[in-house]
C-alpha cells in the first residue's frame, strides 16, 4: 500500500469527478463538499471512464455515462443495471488541502476500505 498525493482539492469542483493515473491505473476522484472518494475509473460493465459520469451527491454515487449504472462511492457496488460487478474503491482523504489516495501495490485489485475521510 502506498499513498499518492494527486493534487489540490480546490482544483476539483464539488459534485464532479476527475481522472488521475496512479501506477498506470486510472482512478476517478470524486469531490462532494470537503470529502473525496476514489474508485476505479473504468466501469465494470464495459471499458468506459466513470469520471465522465454524473455525481449524485446526496446518494454518494457516480453514474456511468454509457448505460447509466450507478456505483456506491464508498463500496464500489453497482446499484443499477446493467453493471453487476463492483469497481475497486481506494481510501482517499484530504491532507492540508491535498487529495491523498492509498493504492495497493497491485493497484488493479484495489480494496473496499471506506473513503471520504477528511483529516484536516
Ligand atoms: S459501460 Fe457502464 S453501465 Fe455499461
Amino acid at each position: 500500500m502506498s499513498e499518492h498525493t494527486l493534487g489540490a482539492l480546490a482544483d476539483i469542483e464539488s459534485g464532479t469527478a476527475s481522472r488521475f493515473e496512479v501506477d498506470g491505473v486510472g482512478i476517478a476522484v470524486v469531490r462532494i463538499d470537503d470529502a473525496v472518494y476514489a474508485v476505479a475509473d473504468i466501469c465494470s460493465h464495459a471499458h468506459v471512464s466513470l469520471s465522465g459520469g454524473e455525481v449524485w451527491c446526496d446518494e454518494r454515487e457516480i453514474e456511468c455515462p454509457q448505460h447509466g449504472s450507478t456505483f456506491d462511492l464508498t463500496t464500489g457496488e453497482p446499484l443499477a443495471l446493467p453493471a453487476t460487478q463492483p469497481v475497486a474503491v481506494y481510501p482517499a482523504k484530504v491532507v492540508d488541502g491535498q487529495i491523498v489516495v492509498t493504492v495497493a501495490d497491485d493497484a488493479a485489485t484495489g480494496n473496499t476500505a471506506p473513503s471520504g475521510t477528511v483529516t484536516s
